[in-house]
């Protein structure tokens, strides 16, 4: 595909991060995943393999930055490399889970800030642009000085809250930092928003403080960026629950799912938890036989949009609406 760009023929290239998602942005496109080995040395440490010519091509090499974290950063990283070494006329990264996003700021005292130093480190290999959905802090776009794509799955996930609930729904923030995120959902679905006043005393355990704005006897949607422990969305579950909530769905962009967080979503008073696969689902295919609660739905039509359009030079910004 080339269309005129200055950039060349443009060409898609996938890590090992999420294999099937790069399957399904490329089908989308109607194009093939250039030819791509990564191996390790002896030693542990990776190899990769370009298999085709990149020179003057428009490259855009596909790998979230998630679980093994550090493994998928060092191939991002190296694969930046070997292509800027290989002449291609343009790198862009797409990250669509942006690994190290929660460390966006400094909490305590010697906190490092590990957001901005991947951000950095992507741009030192040699990216020249970055496509990623829905960043746990917007301002994390400011970390690069080169343009970032920051798309949003939050049409996608409304459209299963319409399907599931019409209008009558309150969506909910689990936390007051986001709030921005329910707002721009219940905006959509033409709905109430109700913010839960939380605080973390541990990385895997949620205290509710209280529960802002009326859910009493009506059907609460969550939203949030991620699900990790599962702890955000079980506390908030059982407190809007206790609060005369009549059901719970959660919807997230990214299921990092760590080790236990499938069990405790499925046994908290959670009707159904909506994510999308910018993470591999564990062991591959979803298998809903494991999580009958859980649905996943991908945002490779989304990404494959974004990529055509920035290939194109046409304007991105009503993906991010
Ligand atoms: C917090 O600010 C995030 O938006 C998520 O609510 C949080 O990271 C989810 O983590 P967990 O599932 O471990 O509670």
């Amino acid at each position: 595909m080339n269309n005129g760009s200055p950039y060349g023929d443009l060409m898609l290239l996938s890590g090992t991060a999420n294999p099937e998602l790069s399957e399904r942005i490329a089908r989308e496109m109607g194009m093939r995943l250039a030819e791509m080995e990564i191996t390790r040395f002896a030693d542990g440490e990776f190899d990769v393999k370009i298999g085709e010519s990149v020179r003057g091509h428009d490259v855009f090499l596909i790998q979230p930055t998630c679980h093994p974290v550090s493994d998928n950063l060092v191939q991002l990283f190296i694969t930046i490399d070997a292509l800027r070494r290989a002449s291609a006329s343009r790198i862009t990264a797409v990250t669509p889970y942006y690994g190290y996003q929660r460390k966006e700021k400094k909490t305590q005292p010697r906190d490092p800030i590990s957001a901005k130093l991947m951000a950095n480190i992507i741009e030192l290999a040699g990216a020249n642009r970055v496509i990623c959905v829905d960043l746990h802090a917007e301002a994390i776009q400011g970390f690069f000085d080169i343009p970032v794509d920051a798309l949003t799955a939050t049409k996608i996930l409304a459209r299963r809250v319409r399907e599931r609930h019409g209008h009558n729904v309150v969506i909910v923030s689990p936390d007051t930092g986001g709030a921005h995120r329910a707002r721009r959902m219940a905006s959509i679905l033409d709905a109430p928003i109700a913010v839960i006043d939380k605080r973390r005393p541990r990385d895997d355990a949620i205290e509710v403080n209280n529960v802002i704005g009326d859910v009493a006897g009506m059907k609460s949607v969550i939203v949030d960026d991620l699900i990790s422990t599962g702890s955000t969305l079980v506390g908030a579950a059982v407190a809007l629950r206790e609060k005369g909530a009549t059901g719970v769905d959660c919807v997230a962009t990214h299921g990092v799912l760590t080790n236990g967080a499938l069990r405790h979503l499925h046994e908290a008073p959670i009707d159904e938890i909506c994510i999308t696969d910018t993470i591999p689902f564990p062991n591959g295919q979803p298998s809903f036989d494991d999580a009958p609660k859980l649905r996943v739905l991908s945002v490779a039509p989304l990404i494959a949009e974004a990529i055509v359009r920035v290939h194109e030079g046409r304007s991105v910004s009503e993906l991010f609406r």
